[in-house]
């Protein structure tokens, strides 16, 4: 596991919906920390982790209960500074011989303003406007605090809002400092990281320097082959293998025939150009459309795509000569292990695409030099790899393409309208500045025709959707608020530009309820 010389802190989750959102505030400070399940350490795996410091988050449990999460005790023999946040406060008050109640009236949710009772390291940035607004959101509270303790804060529902230890770095607090609504919550951090002695070694130019070493020594003279899409994460992920081992590495970009207007060019250009990277242009169009053809449901048309390149990755897999390893530019977020307190398998939403299983039919190994980063981390590191900004922050692109921006039939018509309306729209947003605030954004192609009147005629022609999102991550979005000028004149010159489209609507649905692409 410990694949790094750089400064280590160590988040023990008990399955806060916030948990992820430390480690974000830690690793904007240049720290590298990473979360693992309370259940899932042990003194093995502190020993062999070696931490500088740890966090314990928050959680959905009640240390008043039997068999409450805990850690495990060694941590507190450690000598290593300590922060505890909502439920890590509670359950340290608790094993250090402090006391936690039950509700009763001080529960707190939402906002709450502290007053500082004595000055802490950890809050110098703090008070400058009065009492600091912090974000609370407990049932529990600590009764008592632990010997050894002070209170360096208080809320009027938590006379323990703000709890240390200073001898032994052991800081405990009953709000969240890395939510959003704890303004000066990254500043609290940013104390705690400095008082624990960190030097903010973690960079993505070290980080380069890491992975390479990593991969060479991962992957030694064998092949690696990639399944390159365009997107961002298979893109950094080519480059930073290409950069460690060179010709070793064979990309394979797959045309299914479902790729946006010049998008299939421009993306193999960028790499034989700029990367002189060994790739395989792999031109399957009539495949995937004829498989596809007067099909419209959208989980047949994704397993049909899904199977299909698994199919066709294999054949130019083998054509070269096969590979032991597959690359995957699989992210952070995707490998946290968060803990489940209501277990229970999730329902398919959607059938993601990608190559899995073809791993275990190929026998190849693993290479996902990403693993350990965030996506914002993956594109400081695609600037620092030299990929053009304008590639990096291109908006997220789906495995099946156009396929699930068509409902119902697809048809090569249907394709070629699509693609250049979306074209329109989305030079529509470039030019008016909009398209780094917006997540994503697209067309989709409705399987109705509607009556319009052009010049003097009837036309009967396709309607189609516009798409703009906000989001973090994907999992939740917005619909982008455009301006009523914005959507007239864009929907103008679709209907002006396009042969074929009549009708422009805008999609206002967030998701929930809605998902982001239509299929
Ligand atoms: P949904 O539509 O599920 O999409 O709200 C969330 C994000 O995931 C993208 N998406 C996919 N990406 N393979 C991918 O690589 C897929 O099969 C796939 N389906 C959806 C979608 O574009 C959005 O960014």
């Amino acid at each position: 596991m410990k694949t790094a010389s750089h400064e280590r802190l160590l988040i023990i989750d008990f399955g806060s919906q916030v948990t992820q959102l430390i480690a974000r505030r830690l690793r904007e400070l240049n720290v590298y920390c990473e979360i693992h399940p309370f259940n899932a350490v042990d003194a093995a795996f502190l020993n062999e982790f070696d931490p500088k410091a740890i966090i314990l988050s928050g959680g959905p449990a009640s240390v008043t209960q039997e068999n409450a999460p805990r850690p495990p005790a060694e941590i507190f023999q450690m000598g290593l500074p300590i922060l505890g946040v909502c439920y890590g406060q509670q359950v340290m008050m608790d094993m250090l011989g402090g006391k936690v109640e039950r509700g009763h009236g001080t529960a707190e949710f939402g906002r709450a303003y502290v007053t500082k009772s004595d000055d802490l390291d950890l809050t110098t940035a703090w008070y400058s406007d009065g009492p600091e607004q912090v974000w609370m959101s407990h049932g529990d509270h600590v009764s008592e605090i632990a010997p050894g303790f002070k209170v360096y804060g208080t809320s009027p529902n938590a006379p323990f809002a703000i709890t240390a230890d200073i001898d032994r770095k052991f800081y405990a607090v009953q709000f969240h400092p890395e939510v959003h609504h704890t303004p000066r919550g990254k500043e609290f951090y940013a104390a705690f990281v400095e008082a624990a002695g960190f030097s903010g070694d973690w960079t993505m130019g070290a980080y380069r320097e890491q992975a390479i070493a990593a991969i060479r020594k991962q992957v030694g003279d064998k092949r690696v082959i990639c399944a390159l899409s365009g997107g961002v994460d298979s893109s950094v992920a080519a480059v930073l293998i290409h950069e460690a081992i060179g010709d070793q590495l064979t990309c394979v970009f797959v045309d299914h025939g479902l790729m946006r207007l010049n998008e299939a060019e421009e993306v193999v250009s960028m790499f034989k150009d700029n990367y002189n990277l060994p790739l395989i242009h792999a031109q399957e169009q009539e495949r995937f459309l004829s498989a596809l053809d007067g099909v419209s449901d959208p989980e047949t048309k994704r397993k049909i795509i899904g199977g299909l390149f698994i199919e066709v990755f294999e054949h130019y897999a083998n054509q070269i000569g096969g590979a032991d390893f597959l690359a995957q530019g699989t992210l952070y977020p995707d490998v946290i292990e968060s803990v489940s307190f209501s277990g229970g398998p999730s329902v398919t939403i959607k059938s993601h695409h990608n190559v899995g299983g073809l791993p275990e039919r190929m026998n190849m190994q693993l290479v996902e030099p990403l693993r350990e980063l965030f996506k914002d981390e993956v594109r400081a590191l695609g600037v620092e790899l030299g990929l053009p900004a304008s590639f990096i922050g291109r908006h997220p692109f789906p495995g099946p393409g156009l396929a699930i921006r068509c409902p119902g039939e697809i048809t090569r018509e249907k394709l070629e309208i699509l693609r250049k309306a979306d074209a329109v729209y989305i030079d529509q947003i470039r030019k008016h500045g909009l398209y780094d605030e917006i997540w994503q954004a697209f067309v989709a192609i409705l399987p109705v025709r509607t009556v319009g009147v052009m010049g003097d005629g009837r036309t009967y022609d396709f309607a189609c959707a516009l798409r703009a999102v906000t989001s973090v991550d994907g999992m939740t979005a917005d619909y982008y608020p455009f301006t009523h000028e914005f959507l007239g004149e864009t929907a103008t010159r679709i209907i002006n530009e396009i042969q074929g489209i009549n009708r422009v609507t805008y999609d206002i649905t967030s998701k929930p309820p809605g998902t982001i692409e239509w299929e």
